[in-house]
């Protein structure tokens, strides 16, 4: 029997994190992962395969759809959807083999299996060929992740009726594909499909898209998705699902009563959220509990309530984010080596990687205005950017939300090119606990993009001086 100082389970952006971290840190660590390859859910079937396709449709759309004509460039682009399938899978296993480099790198065990806890102290691992070894550990490390949420009366077969990895290697592109869900994977995913030529329709349960996003964030987001041709029905649920070999007719209905419409689709991706995945974890056999959702609860320093056993990533509370999973990781095991591991919730960003992006951190006005903080908002249109203005990108505002007493900056809230990336910014200032002024003077290069963020900052005090 082996002995460690921490396993941990899963190997995910929470678990390969925690397990490289303990290896930095001299710590004697196993990681237990089921799947052949690490990088969990988010290199696998997640973050990474969907961010390939993201910018090859993009690329595509730019070729096809008179983006490149508009800059004088000539080309008649063909579609070869096996291509692009394959430099996703290539990119994949790039990812992956890099996580086991660093596993080696850090004196990381992978210790390949379905682990399953067996009592205080001790995780069991079932191997692919059925045999099983028992591992002995001071500290365990919950980072099993998340599952697809199943949609009652939809069975999701992945021919047909998709989840977000049977829609990730769809054999062609559908004529017609439906949505259930306007959330992150339906936007992207559908962004994706929409560009290499479907019809997508998404049917949202809620009266709005992104629930959880800023509110006129979203707002403009969704008109900038119709105009390219996302059809939305909001208000909507689906009640009944028939696939067969062509295609799926779907019953829907209007939240609020009415007649049911039949809406028939090549293919249909239920993309309604995801759930915590703790199946045979024995989490019995330790005394945890989850709540109804299934999500495992910790102390707010990931332990849970029992001993020397903690969690992380998407099984625990909080967004389902590889970002914060990566950041829980570090925290969580510095505090197992005795350091002072902290994560901030209130400063962890939001991406939506589609053309144009959204990125949020921080509050929204409406949780703002529930909360009773009286607030500034400084906004800047991509319109008035200059970069923007010149590439063509003008779609989209950032807006900042501060403090109306102190200016210390609440949230930061943007649709527009790029600014995925450009969030990041906000995510510091706001670590360090900065006012809006601090952004509003400091130097931005010119021309950028970044420039919007800027001025943004500066509208808070209203002297925004390109608008
Ligand atoms: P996971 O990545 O789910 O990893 C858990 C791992 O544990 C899995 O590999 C699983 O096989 C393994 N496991 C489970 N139980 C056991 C067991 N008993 N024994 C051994 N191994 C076990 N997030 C972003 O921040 N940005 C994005 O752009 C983004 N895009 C996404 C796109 C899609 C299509 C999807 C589905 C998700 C996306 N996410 C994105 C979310 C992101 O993937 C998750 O938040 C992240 O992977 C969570 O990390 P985790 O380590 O908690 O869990
Ligand atoms: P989501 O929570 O983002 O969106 C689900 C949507 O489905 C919501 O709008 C919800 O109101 C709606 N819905 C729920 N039940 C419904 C029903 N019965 N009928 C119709 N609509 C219904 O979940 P999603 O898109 O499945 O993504 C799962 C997780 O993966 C998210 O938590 C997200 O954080 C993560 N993710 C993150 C990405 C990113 O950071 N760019 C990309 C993709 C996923």
């Amino acid at each position: 029997m082996s002995q460690y100082d921490v396993v941990i389970i899963g190997a995910g952006p929470g678990g390969y994190n925690a397990a490289i971290r303990a290896g930095q840190l001299g710590l004697k660590v196993a990681c237990v992962e089921g799947r052949e390859t690490l990088g969990g859910t988010c290199l696998n079937v997640g973050c990474m395969p969907s961010k390939a396709l993201l910018h090859a449709s993009e690329m595509y759309e730019a070729a096809a759809g008179g983006e490149f004509a508009n800059l004088g460039i000539q080309v008649q682009p063909k579609l070869d959807l096996a291509q692009m399938m394959k430099q996703k899978a290539e990119s994949v296993i790039n990812l992956t083999k890099g996580v086991e480099f660093l596993f080696k790198k850090n004196k990381v065990e992978w210790v390949k299996g379905w682990g399953r806890i067996d009592g205080p102290g001790k995780v069991v691992v079932k191997a692919a060929d059925g045999s099983e070894t028992t591992l002995e550990t001071k500290n365990i490390v919950i980072a099993t992740g998340s599952e697809p949420t199943p949609l009652p009366g939809v069975t999701v077969d992945n021919k047909r009726i998709v989840d977000s990895t049977g829609a990730l290697s769809l054999p062609e592109v559908p004529k017609s594909l439906v949505i259930v869900g306007a959330g992150v994977i339906g936007l992207e995913l559908g962004s994706v499909w929409r560009r290499l030529g479907a019809e997508v329709t998404v049917v949202e349960f809620l009266d709005r898209i992104c629930p959880g996003t800023d509110e006129e964030t979203a707002k403009t987001f969704q008109r900038s998705l119709t105009k390219q041709g996302f059809v939305f029905k909001l208000g909507s649920k689906v009640t009944g699902a028939k696939a067969s070999a062509k295609g799926v007719e779907l019953t829907v209905e209007p939240v609020a009563g009415g007649a049911a419409e039949t809406l028939k689709a090549d293919y249909v991706l239920v993309a309604i959220g995801r759930r915590p995945y703790t199946q045979g974890l024995g989490l019995e056999t330790v005394g945890v509990q989850t709540d109804k959702r299934g999500v495992v609860g910790h102390d707010g320093h990931f332990k849970t309530g029992a001993a020397g056993v903690w969690v992380i990533g998407d099984v625990t509370t909080g967004p389902m984010l590889a970002h914060k999973a990566e950041d829980e990781a570090v925290a969580c095991i510095e505090l197992i080596a005795g350091k002072a591991g902290h994560v901030n919730p209130d400063i962890i960003p939001g991406v939506i990687y589609t053309k144009p992006e959204v990125a949020t951190v921080g509050k929204t006005e409406e949780e703002l205005k529930a909360a009773g903080i009286a607030y500034k908002v400084g906004k800047f249109p991509f319109m008035a950017n200059s970069r923007a203005k010149i590439n063509h990108e003008t779609e989209g505002f950032v807006k900042v939300l501060a403090d109306a007493k102190t200016d210390r900056i609440l949230g930061a809230h943007m649709v527009g090119p790029n600014v995925g990336d450009m969030i990041a910014e906000f995510c510091v200032a706001m670590e360090f606990a900065a006012a809006s002024e601090d952004v509003a003077r400091t130097c931005h290069p010119h021309p950028t993009r970044s420039e919007a963020l800027r001025q943004a900052a500066m509208a808070v005090e209203g002297w925004a001086m390109q608008a």
